[in-house]
């Protein structure tokens, strides 16, 4: 199954074209890397894929949705159901305890019972070996858990679209490690996963590998 599909999009700012022209579909079942050095446009392509910002030109098809078409509270609803988001900083709130961030994004899709809440973000916090840690706040957990928790929090509208922005940026090894197989484990799960990186060790996790340079896109793997 096709989750995203982009056709001929550009991307210009200032009339500085980031983006020229590309072409990408990803399928359910797959674990996706986009490779580029820093300024090539990795964070401009993933916003576009999350819905964050419009291209200059082309379209965006998330599930058949073309988004062209849509209005701006149909494009929240599709973000909200279908895309989970983890970054390089983590962005917990600070004031709230982890599985309180994780609860957020149920919380705002109302499509839960209130008291369901805090079950459903412990038993995501408990399958990433947090159960310890429910109570925590971010400053009390290592980098590598509080982006477990982030992750939890991405998934926990249970999205067929991951996107992750230098998600093991500020991990060692082995929290990268233990990050790419979640992500690999997720994908395994039929969802799609797209991680954009300039970290090219992060490759061999990849069923698919892109490269990103001058504006265009180009399959490696
Ligand atoms: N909102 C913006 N306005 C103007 N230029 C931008 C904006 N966002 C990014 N850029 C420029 O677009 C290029 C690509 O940026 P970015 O997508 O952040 O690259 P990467 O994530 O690969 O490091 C850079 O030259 C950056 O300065
Ligand atoms: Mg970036």
């Amino acid at each position: 199954m096709i989750n995203v599909s982009l056709k001929n999009v550009t991307k210009e700012y200032r009339k500085k074209i980031v983006l020229n022209n590309i072409n990408l579909t990803i399928e359910s079942h797959s674990l996706n890397i986009i490779l580029g050095k820093s300024g090539a446009g990795k964070s401009t392509l993933l916003n576009l894929i999350g819905l964050l910002d419009n291209p200059t030109h082309g379209e965006i098809i998330i599930k058949d949705n073309e988004i062209k078409g849509l209005n701006s509270n149909q494009i929240s609803d599709l973000r909200m159901n279908h895309i989970g988001f983890v970054f390089q900083s983590f962005y917990l709130n600070p004031k709230l305890k982890a599985y309180e961030n994780v609860m957020i994004p149920m919380y705002i899709n109302n499509i839960y019972k209130n008291e369901d809440l805090e079950k459903k973000a412990k038993s995501l916090l408990k399958i990433f070996d947090l159960e310890e840690k429910f109570d925590h706040l971010s400053n009390e957990l290592s980098g590598g858990e509080q982006q477990r928790v982030a992750i939890a929090r991405a998934i926990a509208n249970n999205p067929s679209i991951i996107i992750a922005d230098e998600p093991t940026g500020n991990l060692d090894k082995e929290n990268e490690e233990l990050v790419l197989n979640l992500f690999k484990k997720l994908s395994k799960e039929g969802k799609s996963v797209i991680i954009v990186t300039h970290n090219e060790y992060l490759t061999k996790y990849a069923d698919n590998v892109f490269y990103l340079s001058d504006g265009n896109l180009e399959e490696v793997r």
